[in-house]
């Protein structure tokens, strides 16, 4: 069974143009917005352009997700080329705990974790607000500013939960592949699988999803021994070799990964993610495996180096490099927590049955941070699930995104779903590209038009 959700994505894709210029800034926010009991405060960061803004101008306000800001900043090229048109005034909030903005600096002790909560995030994210707008006033800008709120992936859920708690902070937000109704009971958690691999079968013909299929028993059958396990790991060019059965399990992890996040970022223009991609790098990973004539294994390896080492620099592939990485712990940590998104697989054409088990779940949550949840649905308590009345949200959901499932797909009043067709994971915040789907083209000018009526309407 796969532990651990990946919506960690985003922070590991790196800037193709490193080229938007901000303003590296800092303010002091409560470590426990909750409690007047205690008041240790920490340093949260946020990067600012005012180039833009013009009186009273809407302040668009990027609610930071599992990782460094300067990453979403130079991939949310959306804001920076609409900015101008809104006379807009750019900020970039850091999610707390991640990048720069760590409360009790850089510790893995569990019991600093506690306060690692989205609720503790927006709160950041009102106080930041607030702090701005008077600075602005004090500025003598005339009337105050409104703030809409733009998110992609975790940040998208964070930006609808923002105009949902703090209605007074933010007038309006744009929540990009959010999968909000994620959880259980919400989603069926086979659904992100059926996706992905709707979206494999599309890209090429069933011989690649067959083949994949196979590599499940072959990786099972093979590694049955310790020679077994030496050969695969040589095989698949391993920094280090299989030597257990975690490692094992480690590997079809990875493997579930690289599938999950080639989909993802199944763009229509190379784009830089780990190392760099091809256009569309499903079907191009698909051209490899769906080969004939050599044993899957082989095909594997060679499909494999399309995603690990598309630049030809990398000498082996090291399954473990992420669990190494200190924001892919903290993300797991708050996927321990708050956010768990069950996720299984049936018996079908790419992969083999998989069920969802909480209890095994929560065991390897408790191996890892000491911490043993009793219930599944917190994110549901705190949000409302599928009850939650959601007002001026956008809600854009690429097709060919698995976490499009768990997407808000049904619009109602204020609340507008877009559904994308040939667009992956949050697609309609990166830059325009002569090669983006018609879907994102037509979204993007939706998505202007709503944001003049609500910064008109104010
Ligand atoms: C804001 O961005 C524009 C375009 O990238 C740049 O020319 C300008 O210098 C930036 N302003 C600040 C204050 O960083
Ligand atoms: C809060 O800060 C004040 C002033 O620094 C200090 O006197 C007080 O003891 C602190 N309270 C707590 C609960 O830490
Ligand atoms: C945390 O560690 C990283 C990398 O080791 C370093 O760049 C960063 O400055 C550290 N942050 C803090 C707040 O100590
Ligand atoms: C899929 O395409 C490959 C390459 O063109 C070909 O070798 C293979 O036979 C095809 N498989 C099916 C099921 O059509
Ligand atoms: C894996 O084990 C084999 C046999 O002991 C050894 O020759 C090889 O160097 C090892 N490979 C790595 C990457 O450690
Ligand atoms: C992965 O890391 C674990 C723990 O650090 C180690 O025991 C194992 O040998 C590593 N396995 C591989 C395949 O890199
Ligand atoms: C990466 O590509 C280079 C150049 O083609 C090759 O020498 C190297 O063996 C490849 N590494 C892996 C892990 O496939």
């Amino acid at each position: 069974m796969r532990l651990i959700t990946v919506l960690y994505l985003f922070a590991i894709v790196v800037c193709v143009r490193c080229d938007y210029v901000y303003i590296t800034k800092y303010i002091q926010v409560p470590v426990d917005h909750f409690s007047f009991a205690k008041n240790e405060t920490f340093k949260l960061k946020y990067l600012v352009n005012d180039t833009y803004w013009q009186n009273s101008g809407p302040i668009f306000f990027y609610t930071g997700n599992e990782g460094a800001i300067e990453t979403f900043a130079q991939n949310t090229g959306f804001i920076w080329e609409i900015a101008p048109i809104f006379h807009a005034y750019i900020v970039f909030a850091e999610h707390r705990y991640y990048g720069d903005s760590i409360p009790y600096g850089n510790t893995s002790d569990p019991t600093h974790l506690g306060y690692l909560t989205s609720s503790q995030a927006l709160a950041d994210f009102a106080y930041l607000i607030a702090d701005l707008q008077k600075s602005l006033k004090h500025n003598n800008q005339g009337a105050r500013s409104p703030v809409i709120a733009f998110g992609g992936s975790y940040g998208g859920m964070l930006a609808a939960w923002m105009r949902l708690k703090y209605p007074g902070s933010v007038q309006g937000a744009l929540a990009s592949s959010a999968p909000i109704f994620q959880f259980p009971g919400l989603t069926k958690c086979s659904k992100f699988n059926e996706i992905l691999v709707s979206v494999f079968r599309s890209s090429y013909n069933d011989s690649c999803v067959r083949n994949i299929k196979k590599t499940w028993k072959e990786i099972r059958d093979t590694t049955a021994t310790s020679d077994g396990k030496i050969k695969l790991s040589s095989t698949l060019k391993l920094c280090n070799n299989l030597t257990s059965t975690e490692d094992v399990t480690r590997l079809t992890d990875w493997l579930n990964d690289v599938y999950s996040n080639l989909a993802m970022v199944n763009y229509p223009y190379p784009a830089n993610f780990l190392a760099s991609l091809p256009a569309y790098p499903v079907r191009e990973f698909c051209s490899r495996m769906g080969k004939s004539g050599k044993p899957v294994l082989d095909l594997l390896s060679d499909a494999l180096s399309l995603y690990t080492n598309y630049t030809g620099q990398i000498k082996c592939i090291n399954i473990n490099s992420s669990t190494n990485d200190f924001g892919e712990y903290l993300w797991n940590y708050q996927a321990c927590t708050e956010m768990i998104m069950p996720m299984c697989t049936k018996d079908n054409i790419m992969y083999e049955a998989s069920p969802w088990d909480f209890d095994k779940y929560v065991d390897s949550c408790y191996k890892t941070y000491g911490i043993r949840i009793s219930r599944d649905d917190l994110a549901i308590l705190e949000y409302g699930g599928k009850d939650a009345l959601y007002t001026n949200v956008i809600f854009t959901n690429g097709l060919l995104d698995p976490w499009s499932g768990g997407g808000f797909l049904k619009s109602a009043s204020s609340a507008y779903a877009m559904l994308l067709p040939n667009s992956a994971h949050h697609l309609d915040l990166r830059a325009s590209n002569p090669a983006d789907p018609d879907s994102v083209v037509t979204a993007r000018q939706r998505i202007q038009d709503i944001i003049s009526h609500w910064v008109r309407g104010l």
